[in-house]
């Protein structure tokens, strides 16, 4: 050993604190189970259904275009995004979701993940309240818990969130905390993770309610817009909008083009300011290169991919609801009209879906549990109508069926059919395999 390699040895090892949040919050469940690749994966919402021949098409002209452009392709780009895509995607958002906006208006994000977080971290200081269903998508709750928020969850059926129960809340939270929500989030079409879609009767109450109070933002997550089965025409929340001011508008191209880590989005206009400085602080911007790519897709291709697309995806959730009814009939579980997700409850409320992921793995097969979906330390308003601390049931599953094709969906249900009747219904919730360090059941 050389003398440097001995003084090293000496060292004491780094001792760093760290920022509470790191133990406080876990790792989302969803990431976690990406590592894993078992045959039959129902976990994270990847997508299955690409229009690959186009993509290969659009990069060849990409490429023939970086012998004159491509300083510019190559090179950094405005944070707010590329003025081509933001021109098309401003037309198309006015043409398909009747959103009144200019490209000006459009706001470009490495995924639609980052304007949720942005959001998070420009809105919320600790203690402010949001409101949205039970369960919600993780992927807003993490980063909002993160910034200290305290998140009070409303009761949700097969239709979605129940609008009767904002004002109720809101009156809660006056009384109870002296202070109202500031945000209700909601993922309209095609939810994540239940797979609801509200009807134009459920949005108008909701805009009723909603803009009564000038001091709540809606934040709408249009994620599954285009990934309809039936309808095909798309009127969000945000059409009720028409001077951009109440309702923050987010979209994303993952799931009707491709997991390129584009997003878009309409936001009220200090608000979108404050969304391009935090953007312009993660990551200056998001690559030209793929904004360039995601403008022909978006100009030329869509609208002749989204048929095979959205048809490609309601194959794959029949094939779920056919397998579910056949090999696991002792459950209840949701019929999405849209997206990629059903959500499965155990009749056996005391079945611990977290701890059950160890062996539905070994047995070649990945969900997520539905626990994931519930704040840590949130609130619930009760079909009581009273405010409790938000329980976090076991006994759920959201069971994605966008990337495998029917046929293997039909043998991933029965290989976890086949498990749940094997293993042992209850398990002592400590013993998850998939608790991360510091993450609090
Ligand atoms: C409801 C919802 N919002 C946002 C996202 C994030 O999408 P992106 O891939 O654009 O970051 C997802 C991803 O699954 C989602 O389901």
């Amino acid at each position: 050993m050389n003398n440097r390699v001995i003084l090293e040895s000496l060292r004491p090892p780094l001792s760093l604190k760290y920022a509470d949040w790191v133990h406080t919050l876990p790792e989302s469940e969803i990431r976690r189970l990406l590592r894993f690749t078992p045959k039959y994966y129902f976990a994270g919402g990847k997508p299955g259904v690409l229009p690959t021949d186009t993509f290969k098409q659009i990069l060849y002209q990409i490429a023939d275009e970086l012998v004159t452009n491509g300083i510019n392709t190559l090179n950094y780009g405005a944070t707010e995004g590329n003025n081509e895509l933001r021109t098309i995607l401003a037309k198309r958002l006015k043409k398909r979701d009747h959103v009144s906006c200019s490209p000006d208006d459009v706001l470009i994000t490495t995924g639609s993940q980052q304007t949720l977080y942005a959001l998070s971290d420009c809105l919320i200081t600790p203690g402010d309240i949001i409101l949205t269903t039970r369960p919600t998508y993780l992927g807003f709750l993490l980063p909002a818990e993160k910034m200290g928020a305290r998140i009070v969850t409303l009761p949700s059926d097969d239709g979605g969130l129940l609008p009767e129960y904002i004002e109720v809340a809101i009156q809660l939270c006056k009384q109870e905390f002296g202070t109202s929500p500031k945000i209700l989030y909601t993922v309209p079409y095609s939810d994540n993770p239940k797979g609801t879609t509200l009807s134009s009767k459920r949005k108008r109450d909701i805009i009723d309610c909603v803009f009564n109070y000038d001091d709540l933002l809606i934040i709408e997550d249009a994620a599954y817009k285009e990934i309809q089965f039936g309808i095909s025409k798309i009127h969000p929340l945000k059409e009720y909008d028409s001077n951009n001011q109440r309702i923050a508008y987010l979209s994303t191209s993952t799931k009707e083009a491709a997991s390129l880590r584009i997003g878009y989005s309409v936001l009220p206009e200090e608000l979108r300011n404050a969304v391009i400085k935090a953007k312009g602080y993660y990551d200056l911007c998001s690559s030209e290169l793929v904004q360039q790519i995601l403008a022909i897709y978006y100009d030329k291709y869509i609208d002749l991919q989204l048929p095979m697309i959205r048809q490609g995806y309601a194959d794959r959730c029949e094939a779920m609801i056919n397998a579910i009814m056949e090999f696991m009939p002792d459950g209840s579980f949701t019929r999405p009209t849209g997206g990629f997700f059903i959500w499965y409850e155990t009749r056996k409320k005391h079945f611990d879906s977290l701890a059950f992921v160890k062996s539905a793995i070994d047995g070649d097969v990945a969900y997520v549990p539905g626990i994931a979906f519930y704040p840590q330390n949130g609130f619930a308003v009760t079909e009581e109508s009273k405010l409790v601390k938000c329980r976090r049931p076991t006994n759920a599953m959201r069971l994605g069926y966008s990337l495998l094709s029917p046929e293997k969906i039909t043998k991933g249900i029965k290989a976890l059919s086949k498990l749940l009747r094997k293993e042992p219904t209850t398990f002592p919730s400590t013993s998850s395999f998939f608790l991360g360090k510091g993450h609090v059941v």
